[in-house]
């Protein structure tokens, strides 16, 4: 009810009555465009969680590939079968206190019948049948007979898959290649270095990657999910988080600086993840930083989304640590802002800038937002957004500044007061120009919430909803499921964000990717194993939403709309106009068991075309998951439906997303 006054308010009231009748009906102003929606509307929110980056869109297939991790060996295994005799330990060398401080030194006394070292990789290593994989490694061999490695990748009963062999080490460091070609689908695979000869052997970044990595870039990403995110044409990449921006403390903060240059020499931190919930503690989760601020500008590039860089503004996670960087430290975390802009949109005779182009890319990127801090509150934010945000604004006045809103009121320490407090100071001041908010709710909170925006100010700054998802059980419960009530229920309230597009202009579903066995926290987007994707019902609707963003808002009313649970209005419609197309695009989101017939009544244009054309997202059960094993079970359905006139008959499936595309004249 609030949702359609407030409407009315906004879009000019173009006949308030109601059409009395029993069949439900939506009426659409063709020819009154509102509001223009922005390209960024519909975004995604990258964070290295549940395996994200190392172990997933990072295409890295060795665990641990520098011995940098705490555990030197973590990930690592020594083979010594009959008759073989040797040693393998981690060393560090003496003269490079960087980040890649450490190597594997192999002693080969004896091979007998195999002597060598074994890496799991990422709960296992996916090699796919006649696929090419680049093995790398560094190496030199300091004494003894020449050795010789024999590297394989083997399944779990020793079968060879892969094999390829490298020799002829000298005394000094050098990289060493060599390709393998895998013979059979595998996705729990193991990799196996064995040695022959004896004497000394160093090794450091033993690294496998496929070939066929997204755009084939040596230091690449998985192609598979790459193409989830290209096919969803996204407005924005929000990077890297999330709490892991803000880390359990300020030193395991995530640092962009760190994350850049030659992959070995980007130094390698404990995730936020690793130890974050008990019921899914993940003691080999790190961050190598191979999936860097490069790789994340390259990324967004290549798939058309604006890059929107998220960082630390000196607070640690205040869920964990909540340590502060006293204000006359906070230099330095201001200098990270301006140089990384320099790195992203910098000439490249300028310091930042000269990296980035060394790096490959001399063409800035044209960063345009910043996000200072995750989900921070309190008067310390303030006190430290103010200086921040001043030094950015002074240097770089067309950067967007994105600030927190603490985190969802629900589970949030001192629930609404705290947001309260921060809109408060955001509306006070003069920089602040877009406002993130996050909802980790129930699925019902989104259906009965469409109207939650209709009543914000629409002065001051602009509306990110940029962490949300409905939470089939509780907030990270491991219980919760990506189920079509969720995904629906979310299409309800994107209608809602819709309806308000003069003041929400960006959002995104978060988080963006669940490894099905290295995840911490679920409902994710996009679920995947070594081998395999899928898109969930949530992710189908994001999609959905994506592609068909059109231009302008249309004024919309739905009228006889079904009910559930009492007074929840199960029939949600939202309407846009795409000026390129010459169509107008209704999106209609039936959260009823049957099929709603209904009038639907394009006013006010010129011409209407005679054929609608419709995808549906629907399923039996609102309970309906995709799984890896059944990955279209909720998928989209494409159809064409004849339009005898401007007001026409549909039925809107049962528990269904529809998005009906007609062409019109204004
Ligand atoms: O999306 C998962 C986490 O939820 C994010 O890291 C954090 O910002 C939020 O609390």
């Amino acid at each position: 009810m609030k949702r359609t006054l407030a409407l009315l308010a906004l879009c000019c009231v173009w006949g308030a009555a109601a059409t009395a009748s029993a069949q439900p009906r939506i009426t659409v102003q063709a020819g009154w465009p509102g509001a223009k929606i922005a390209p960024t509307m519909w975004g995604i929110f990258f964070e290295d969680i549940n395996f994200g980056a190392d172990g997933g869109l990072y295409a890295e297939l060795i665990k641990n590939r520098s011995f940098e991790f705490p555990e030197g060996l973590m990930g690592w295994s020594k083979i010594a079968k009959t008759g073989s005799a040797g040693d393998i330990r981690v060393e560090e060398y003496p003269s490079n206190p960087g980040a890649n401080a450490h190597f594997l030194r192999v002693q080969v006394e004896k091979a007998g019948q195999g002597f060598g070292i074994s890496n799991e990789g990422f709960r296992g290593i996916g090699v796919q049948r006649s696929k090419l994989y680049r093995f790398t490694l560094r190496g030199r061999q300091t004494e003894g007979s020449p050795i010789v490695l024999r590297v394989e990748v083997v399944n779990a009963d020793g079968r060879k898959l892969a094999e390829a062999k490298i020799g002829g080490f000298g005394d000094q460091w050098q990289k060493r290649t060599a390709w393998m070609q895998a013979n059979t689908d595998e996705p729990k695979a193991r990799l196996n270095i064995f040695f022959s000869g004896s004497g000394t052997i160093d090794l450091d970044m033993i690294s496998l990657f496929p070939r066929d990595t997204w755009k084939n870039r040596e230091n690449g990403l998985r192609a598979d999910l790459v193409r989830m995110l290209a096919d969803m044409k996204p407005g924005f990449l929000r990077f890297p988080g999330g709490c892991i921006v803000e880390g359990r403390n300020l030193e395991q903060r995530y640092q962009w600086k760190t994350t850049i240059g030659e992959p070995s020499e980007r130094k390698l931190i404990i995730n936020r993840w690793n130890t974050e919930f008990r019921h899914r503690l993940t003691p080999d989760y790190f961050q190598s930083f191979g999936l860097g601020f490069y790789e994340f500008f390259l990324l967004a590039e290549d798939i058309g989304a604006e890059p929107m860089p998220i960082l630390n503004c000196g607070m640690a996670c205040q869920f964990n640590t909540a340590e502060l960087a006293p204000m006359e430290e906070l230099g330095q975390y201001i200098q990270d802002a301006l140089d990384l802009i320099e790195f992203a949109n910098g000439p490249a005779d300028s310091e930042w800038g000269r990296k980035r182009a060394e790096m490959g890319h001399p063409q800035p990127f044209g960063m345009k937002y910043l996000g200072v801090g995750n989900e921070q509150w309190g008067p310390q934010y303030i006190e430290r957004y103010v200086p921040f945000a001043k030094a950015v604004k002074d240097k770089y006045p067309d950067i967007q500044l994105i600030a927190g809103c603490g985190s969802d009121a629900t589970i949030f320490p001192n629930g609404p007061a705290e947001i309260a407090y921060l809109w408060e100071q955001w509306r006070k001041l003069d920089n602040v120009d877009i406002v993130d908010e996050h909802f980790y709710r129930q699925p019902d909170w989104f259906l009965e919430n469409t109207d939650w925006y209709d009543d914000y100010p629409r002065t001051g700054p602009k509306l990110f909803v940029g962490e949300y998802a409905a939470q089939s059980r509780g907030v990270a419960s491991p219980l919760n499921r990506n189920t079509l009530q969720c995904a629906l229920y979310e299409a309800a309230f994107m209608i809602g964000m819709e309806h308000n597009a003069d003041l929400v202009i960006m959002s995104c579903y978060a988080p963006l990717f669940g490894q099905a066995d290295g995840w911490q926290w679920t409902p994710d987007m996009i679920w995947f194993d070594n081998l395999r994707v899928v898109g969930t019902c949530n992710y189908y609707v994001q999609k959905l939403f994506s592609l068909n963003r059109g231009d302008r808002v249309l004024p919309i009313q739905v009228t006889e709309a079904p009910k559930i649970d009492g007074d929840t209005q199960a029939l949600q419609a939202s309407s846009v106009y795409d000026e390129t197309a010459k169509e107008l695009i209704l999106k209609v989101v039936n959260a009823t068991g049957d099929a709603v017939e209904t009038t639907v009544d394009i006013q006010g244009a010129a011409k209407v075309g005679s054929t609608a054309k419709v995808t549906t997202l629907r399923g039996e059960s609102l309970q309906d998951v995709n799984t890896l094993d059944e990955p279209k079970r909720v998928a989209p359905i494409d159809s064409t439906q004849p339009v005898d006139s401007a007001t026409f008959t549909y039925a809107f499936a049962p528990y269904s997303l529809t998005v009906l595309r007609l062409p019109v004249t204004q």
